[in-house]
């Protein structure tokens, strides 16, 4: 087992750069499964969830080649899968967005069967909106012990309307959709960042989705996907949490290959908090000199404050002078890390989905746990500007989402290392 061990108190200099967007990615690459012919994807991040998803799809028969040996750029050949059954239950249920499989198989063969999807599980992660989409558009949905089973005769493009935000259920009605005759109309769509991704995907491949951003995304069915090349847009998330971090331990950092406008919930809460954020076309810089500011936030779907920064935030604002209160509007509870930061000194009183957070500057290290992807990212946060030394353990849930976090953060001053210890031992 590998835990990450941080010494904190070192500022942050230098420059950084994000990488692809692990949540645009994990919904492009089940998306080529409905093209005719082979796909280019580049940007990709290196992380293990995009390997996850990878191997999912050459298991079902797709040909998939790192081209030049580069693992950020994958030509993916989908013409040898011809089965709808996805038979690789443990791969499917290492990762949450193995669902995408769901909407792109029924949307290429009219039928589908995929084994649960498993991923972060902070709280209750319901798929009802998603088979509520399937359902509209004509399908039968089935759900087996172990898998979900889709069948239909004959799919037709109808109005989906959703009386929950919902990303994945956003995207899984535009695969579904994508190639289903006439025309389908969803409303109260989701407008992340990856949904626009998804959709100029789909569009690169020859689809006819217009509205992807907006609250009403409408989509013409068309017969055939052909060949792409696409580039996956910077990981919002990823920048926000080096954002976060240069924040919580101070310092001066070009962060790179970003979108500034895809950070600006993010930016606004950090200038809130006294953090400086300088935007340039395709960077952004962040400098902290003085002391932190407490703030409120509260999570709400896009353009709204993201729940995936709501983590990385309590752990920033518990070094914040002052009181803070961040409310999570999206996720029932995602507040199960707080006893976590608590181990390290954070003054944190959670009122349902509500946490007061009692702001001080003497985090202090301690042995910690990271509970989801976003939690474990909130411990490196606090590490970073706690005294003293903390090991995180269960960095396998950091590493699904992060590429190379150690080398990007030590390049930019943190002392931060992996260490391989014996389980039992030393925990
Ligand atoms: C995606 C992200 C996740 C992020 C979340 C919200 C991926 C792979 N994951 O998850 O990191 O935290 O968006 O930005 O992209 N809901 C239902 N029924 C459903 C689906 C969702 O009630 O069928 C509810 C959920 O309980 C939640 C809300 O809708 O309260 C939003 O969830 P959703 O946007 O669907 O999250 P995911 O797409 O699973």
């Amino acid at each position: 087992m590998d835990k990450f061990v941080i010494n904190g108190r070192n500022k942050l200099y230098g420059e950084i750069s994000v990488s692809g967007a692990k949540n645009a990615a994990v919904a492009i690459i089940p998306a080529v499964v409905l093209a005719d012919e082979p796909c280019v994807i580049e940007n990709l991040p290196k992380i293990k969830d995009v390997s996850v998803i990878l191997s999912i799809l050459k298991h079902m028969g797709a040909e998939v080649t790192f081209i030049d040996g580069d693992e950020s750029r994958v030509r993916i050949d989908p013409t040898g899968i011809t089965s709808h059954k996805v038979t690789c239950d443990k791969l499917v249920g290492d990762m949450r967005a193995s669902y995408y499989l769901l909407g792109a198989l029924l949307g290429k063969f009219g039928k589908a069967l995929v084994p649960f999807p498993g991923g972060c599980s902070f709280c209750e992660r319901p798929i009802n909106l998603h088979l509520k989409a399937f359902e509209t558009l004509g399908a039968a949905c089935n759900i087996l012990p172990t898998h979900i089973e889709l069948m239909s005769d004959k799919l037709e493009g109808r109005q989906i309307y959703f009386d929950v935000v919902s990303v994945g259920a956003t995207m899984n009605a535009m695969l579904a959709a994508v190639k289903v005759p006439g025309k389908t109309v969803i409303d109260r769509a989701a407008k992340e960042p990856h949904i626009v991704d998804l959709a100029n995907f789909l569009n690169s491949m020859g689809a006819n989705i217009k509205g992807a951003g907006t609250d009403v995304i409408k989509i013409r069915g068309v017969e055939r996907l052909h060949s792409c090349t696409y580039s996956i847009i910077p990981d919002q998330i990823e920048a926000g949490t080096y954002m976060a971090a240069v924040a919580a331990a101070g310092g001066n950092v070009l962060i790179k290959d970003v979108i500034p406008e895809h950070l600006d919930s993010i930016t606004a809460k950090l200038r809130d908090t006294g953090t400086i954020v300088e935007e340039y076309d395709e960077a952004v810089r962040v400098i902290r000199e003085d002391e932190l500011k407490s703030c409120n936030v509260k999570t709400m779907p896009h353009p709204g404050f993201p729940t995936d920064m709501q983590p990385q935030f309590v752990a920033l604002l518990s070094t914040a002078h002052g009181r803070s209160r961040v409310m999570e509007c999206v996720w029932e509870s995602r507040f199960s890390y707080i006893p976590q930061l608590r181990k390290m000194g954070a003054d944190i009183i959670e009122n349902g989905n509500i946490a007061h957070i009692y702001g001080k500057q003497d985090l202090c290290g301690a042995k910690v746990h990271a509970l989801d992807l976003r939690a474990g990212a909130a411990m490196v946060i606090a590490a970073l500007a706690a005294y003293g030394t903390t090991e995180i353990s269960d960095i396998r849930y950091i590493e699904r989402g992060y590429e190379k976090i150690i080398e990007k953060l030590s390049s930019i001053g943190a002392d931060i290392r992996r260490v391989t210890y014996k389980e039992n031992v030393d925990e």
